[in-house]
């Protein structure tokens, strides 16, 4: 089967080719998938240079979600059929043509999906729903500060807040991002192009700032971010885009109680109970099927090109996420 791969961390369009490898063997209680779909995302590019929270033995084929179609059901594997669509997450390696996964690392795609979001449904959904209702707790007519607006996380936000009722101040890093943003339901777009992104953040707020924020970039966004709290507010750092840390004042966490704290997806897997993780993704299943929530992309490339697919994916303006298919 043909596996994108790489054998030293570098920059992905440097150290990663399309290699022929066996078809993973399946073992007891595991279920093997014909990946159809997977998204590149900034943590996979982290991962190959190295960066990221987990470490690979090399070589390794990136890839932490996708989705494809149920191939063959190993012995002591129960809930899905043959032909089933599936999404696939929790694993590392969807950037091949089959996967092996536990029935639990599985979950069914209705009819009305298509395989463009599916492919995008684990990661960047769960995240923004799981930062800003169980972590932040953001609830109706309270303001939410975030950076990165223009991301896929960010987009789900907005649609979210939509949905909840809060109220958010987008901050984004090219002026041609505002009205897009605005027209999406945004209630502020805010460029950092600008010099008074603080005094704006303020005027929006009359003068009370935030109740939470989220950052995916660090430097000096995050710390106009985290300036933006008011009194006893939180911001959850999640994203490391801009490559510095964040200048932090720690007088204000002294003086108005502010929080910040880390938040990885993969952590919030593991802690967190089967039940609970099953009835977050029925949720959000709903929310794509009723439109409410939605996910775009802006091309597709088939494994073989990976190196075209990774620099259009590091390109500033895209329109949604690049999929590797095939
Ligand atoms: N902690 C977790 O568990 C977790 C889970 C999911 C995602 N994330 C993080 O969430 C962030 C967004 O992911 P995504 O998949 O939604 O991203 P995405 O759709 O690929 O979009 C990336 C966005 O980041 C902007 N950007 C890139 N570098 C920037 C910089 N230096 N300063 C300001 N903006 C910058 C881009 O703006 P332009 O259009 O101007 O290029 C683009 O809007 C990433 O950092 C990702 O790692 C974290």
């Amino acid at each position: 089967l043909r596996a994108v791969q790489f054998s030293s961390f570098g920059l992905a369009d440097e150290v990663l080719e399309v290699n022929d490898i066996p078809t993973p063997k399946l073992r007891h209680g595991q279920i093997l998938v014909r990946v159809t779909h997977r998204p590149i995302n900034p943590s996979d590019l982290l991962f190959v240079r190295g960066l990221y929270g987990i470490k690979p033995r090399l070589p390794a084929t990136p890839g932490f979600e996708g989705c494809g179609v149920v191939e063959t059901i190993g012995d002591g594997a129960e809930g899905f059929t043959e032909g089933q669509r599936v999404v696939i997450g929790g694993v590392m390696g969807t950037w091949q043509e089959y996967i092996t996964a536990q029935p639990r690392q599985l979950i069914a795609i209705p009819d009305a999906l298509s395989d463009q979001v599916a492919a995008q449904f684990l990661i960047n959904p769960v995240t923004a729903w799981v930062m800003v209702t169980n972590e932040l707790g953001v609830t109706e007519g309270q303001w939410l500060l975030q950076t990165a607006a223009g991301s896929a996380v960010g987009r789900l936000v907005i649609q979210i807040s939509k949905i909840k009722g809060f109220q958010t101040i987008n901050l984004v890093r090219r002026k041609d991002q505002v009205p897009d943003l605005l027209e999406y339901g945004a209630t502020a777009v805010i460029s950092t192009e600008d010099e008074d992104a603080p005094n704006q953040i303020l005027d929006a707020t009359k003068g009370q700032g935030v109740n939470a924020a989220i950052d995916a970039v660090g430097g000096w966004t995050g710390a106009i971010a985290a300036r933006s709290l008011r009194p006893g507010g939180t911001m959850l750092v999640y994203g490391l885009l801009a490559e510095e840390r964040t200048p932090i004042d720690t007088g204000d966490m002294i003086f108005k109680g502010s929080t910040i704290r880390g938040f990885w997806l993969t952590q919030w897997l593991q802690k967190t109970p089967r039940d609970e993780f099953a009835e977050t993704m029925g949720t959000l299943m709903d929310l794509f099927v009723d439109g409410k929530l939605t996910l775009s992309v802006d091309a597709e490339y088939d494994l073989a090109a990976v190196k075209d697919a990774v620099q259009h994916a590091a390109q500033g303006g895209r329109k949604g996420k690049i999929l590797l298919t095939g």
